[in-house]
């Protein structure tokens, strides 16, 4: 099976593409909602963007862009947000619309804002934007009190035109962060650092247009191999990055799974039931929170009891309750679900709340009597690209009702 590039690169180097006039190539770009929505921000603010084959997309910066992301495309996807920080860079101003809590519970972007502040940003809030300017941006030294990805992105955006250097500590160190750094040196930016916590940036005068293609998505990956763990079987998951995955593999592995790295991407393969363990999520390289359901749907099928503890959303848990539904044995307690595994779930209408958890309900329902009907699966097409038809590839009975 094939896996695209990263949802959540894609979309940070959409934004990176407000940086510089002329025309972006990105190759392995997901054909999935989120890319829509960006999109259409793109394209509200000026610039335009086309398909002009399988998975690219072609963005032209004419220049001269309206700095502003409005409130239905933040409320459709808060990771447009992510425009902030090069937009400052860029006009020296920008109008952003407040992103509410959604459903893993309140999402503040405190991080973003003191880290832009530092830099030179100043802001207001009314009716319910926030109002950025900034004369000049200066580099400056950007302590984060969490490695927040979104935070460590736009500060990283703004400090590549800034006057000086910027450093940023407790740097978020997802892949997806140097996948963006490596987009950015190639139009001519300088970072130093990118995928560790300290990243350094030396602002430049400009930055041109290039062309680009999308790290691997492990969060995509991560929801095969688990639908792997729970139906049996063996895959081999073409492009994945394993070395993106370590933790998983490490703990898909204690749990029986066997993996390895393959020249064509990541092997996986289970042939018995599964047995518990316990697992924390925390930043990268840590367990990421976005496989959090996948394992939980494995857990809830494993022979054992484990403690699950998730350290990033505190109201990630929501999903549990359809799991619940379908007979999963879970309790939760604060931010600890512990999960009792049983032989086979049983098939009930559920919904979709988020993407991830939209896709931990499918990939349970291959292990559960009678038939699971997920529904809202416009969640699932937030973040992955023909699902139902990549799961029915390799054997699921899974179809698409509406
Ligand atoms: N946080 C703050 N203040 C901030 C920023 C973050 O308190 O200014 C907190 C958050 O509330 C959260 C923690 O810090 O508790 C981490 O948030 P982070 O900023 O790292 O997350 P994000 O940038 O909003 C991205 C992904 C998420 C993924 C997290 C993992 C994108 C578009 N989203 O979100 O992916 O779960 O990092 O840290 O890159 C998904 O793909 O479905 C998804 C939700």
């Amino acid at each position: 099976m094939r896996i695209h590039g990263a949802k959540n690169s894609v979309l940070k180097l959409m934004a990176a593409c407000t940086l510089a006039e002329g025309t972006f190539v990105l190759h392995n770009v997901p054909d999935i909602t989120d890319v829509d929505v960006m999109i259409r921000l793109l394209a509200s603010m000026g610039m335009r963007v086309t398909r002009p084959g399988p998975d690219q997309l072609e963005i032209v910066n004419p220049g001269g862009l309206t700095p502003e992301a409005p409130y239905d495309l933040v409320e459709a996807m808060r990771a447009s947000i992510v425009v902030m920080g090069p937009l400052l860079a860029v006009y020296g101003e920008a109008r952003v619309a407040m992103p509410g809590g959604d459903d893993f519970g309140p999402r503040p972007i405190d991080m973003h804002l003191r880290g832009l502040e530092l830099l030179g940003a100043r802001f207001e809030s009314a009716h319910g934007y926030i109002r950025a300017h900034a004369e000049l941006l200066q580099g400056a030294r950007v302590l984060l009190e969490f490695p927040s990805v979104g935070a460590t992105e736009n500060v990283m955006m703004a400090a590549v035109l800034a006057k000086g250097d910027t450093v940023i500590e407790n740097a978020a160190r997802e892949p997806e962060i140097a996948d963006l750094a490596a987009f950015l040196n190639r139009m001519g930016a300088n970072i130093l650092g990118a995928g560790t916590s300290t990243v350094a940036i030396s602002g430049v005068e400009r930055l041109v247009p290039v062309e680009h293609s999308v790290v691997p998505d492990r969060i995509e990956a991560a929801t095969y191999v688990a639908a792997v763990g729970i139906a049996g079987g063996e895959v081999t998951l073409v492009g994945a990055r394993p070395d993106h995955m370590d933790m998983l593999c490490q703990k898909v592995g204690e749990m029986g799974m066997r993996t390895s790295a393959d020249p064509d991407g990541l092997w996986v393969m289970a042939n018995r039931r599964l047995h518990s363990v316990d697992l924390a999520t925390l930043p990268y390289p840590g367990l990421a929170t976005d496989y959090k359901p996948f394992l939980i749907s494995l857990l809830a099928l494993a022979d054992g009891v484990g403690i699950v503890t998730e350290n990033i959303f505190s109201g990630r848990f929501r999903y549990i309750d359809e799991l619940v539904r379908m007979g999963a044995d879970i309790r939760t307690e604060g931010h600890h679900a512990v999960v009792r595994g049983c032989e086979r779930l049983s098939g009930a209408p559920v919904r979709a709340h988020d993407i991830r958890a939209g896709a931990a309900l499918v990939i349970a329902g291959l292990r559960a009597d009678g038939e699971t009907e997920v529904r809202d699966p416009h969640h699932i097409d937030r973040g992955y690209e023909d699902f139902v038809g990549n799961l029915a590839a390799i054997g699921a009975d899974v179809e698409r009702l509406t």
